[in-house]
């Protein structure tokens, strides 16, 4: 059962009060257009990071009309919002944790940019845990151990941004549709330099050295951290932590069993054998 701080549409998990079905349904008629750049992840894959990256880049090629808060500058497209998209200029940069069918069609058939980031998905869990415990607006696990019944969590879609799996699979399996950046946190965090340089390619931005380098430094933990327009302190929550908890790969071998691990590598085989991913686990 789905619970009362979720709202389910088009099989689709939603967190309860922030959007409404005449919005998701209004996308389908979105007007997608050629310079536009969409962010898309499974929610606590790295979201915030890459919306940081992506903002940085396209201001430091110029042109740019900056926002307060990267929130604003980089929308997420399922929640509504007073202003009317069609006014700003181009790029356009929206943020998305839906399934390729929630999303405009016209991302297929014009050329906008699609990145998509995943995330290993026990690091996910954890972090969508921790992220749970403090987020008022999704449910508070009661302990750990019904949150991590990993089949719940990542297999029947019992959260906000449903099953991990099926997003990963619609992703993957519908991306010749697309204009679309495959990246992954774990690779952004062992090589932040590649992963900027690979975004500034896909997007056709030529930075100067010093450019990227200030993209990176902007993108670090620590900078972002305490950075108000990219931390996302506003959020409100139910203990002092933050969008930016940790952002390390291999946190998961502080709160899984090994059991539970081997729980995931049997899901993860089962579910996703044949899309051959290749995850980095620490
Ligand atoms: S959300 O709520 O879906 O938008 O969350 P999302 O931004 O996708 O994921 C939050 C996790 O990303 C980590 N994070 C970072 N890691 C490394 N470097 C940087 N700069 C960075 N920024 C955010 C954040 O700490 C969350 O992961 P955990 O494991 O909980 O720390």
């Amino acid at each position: 059962m789905v619970s009362s701080f979720l709202c389910c549409y088009k099989n689709y998990n939603f967190i309860a009060g922030l959007t409404t079905a005449e919005h998701i349904d209004s996308l389908q008629s979105f007007e997608v257009q050629d310079s536009d750049i969409f962010l898309v992840t499974y929610p606590k894959s790295g979201t915030i990071w890459t919306q940081q990256i992506i903002i940085s880049i396209c201001e430091l090629d110029g042109g740019l009309k900056e926002y307060p808060m990267n929130w604003k500058q980089m929308p997420w497209l399922e929640y509504p919002m007073p202003e009317e998209y069609s006014n700003r200029p181009s790029p356009r940069l929206f943020t998305s944790h839906l399934t390729p069918t929630l999303l405009p069609p016209g991302l297929k058939t014009k050329k906008a940019k699609v990145i998509y980031v995943m995330r290993n998905p026990k690091d996910n869990v954890v972090s969508y845990y921790h992220f749970s415990s403090e987020c008022c607006h999704l449910e508070t696990p009661t302990s750990i151990e019904p949150f991590l019944q990993i089949k719940q969590f990542l297999f029947f879609s019992l959260v906000a941004g449903s099953s991990w799996f099926d997003h990963i699979r619609d992703w993957h399996s519908n991306k010749d549709q697309y204009n679309i950046l495959f990246l992954s946190y774990e690779d952004m965090i062992l090589d932040l330099k590649g992963a900027v340089k690979k975004i500034c390619s896909f997007l056709g931005k030529n930075l100067s050295e010093a450019a990227i380098e200030q993209v990176v430094e902007k993108a670090t933990f620590k900078n972002m951290k305490n950075d108000p327009k990219a931390n996302y302190e506003f959020v409100p929550k139910v203990r002092v932590q933050n969008f930016m908890r940790k952002g390390q790969i291999g946190d998961w071998k502080n709160l899984l069993t090994a059991e539970q691990s081997q729980e995931v590598d049997q899901l993860l085989q089962e579910k996703l054998g044949d899309l051959s991913l290749k995850f980095i686990w620490e």
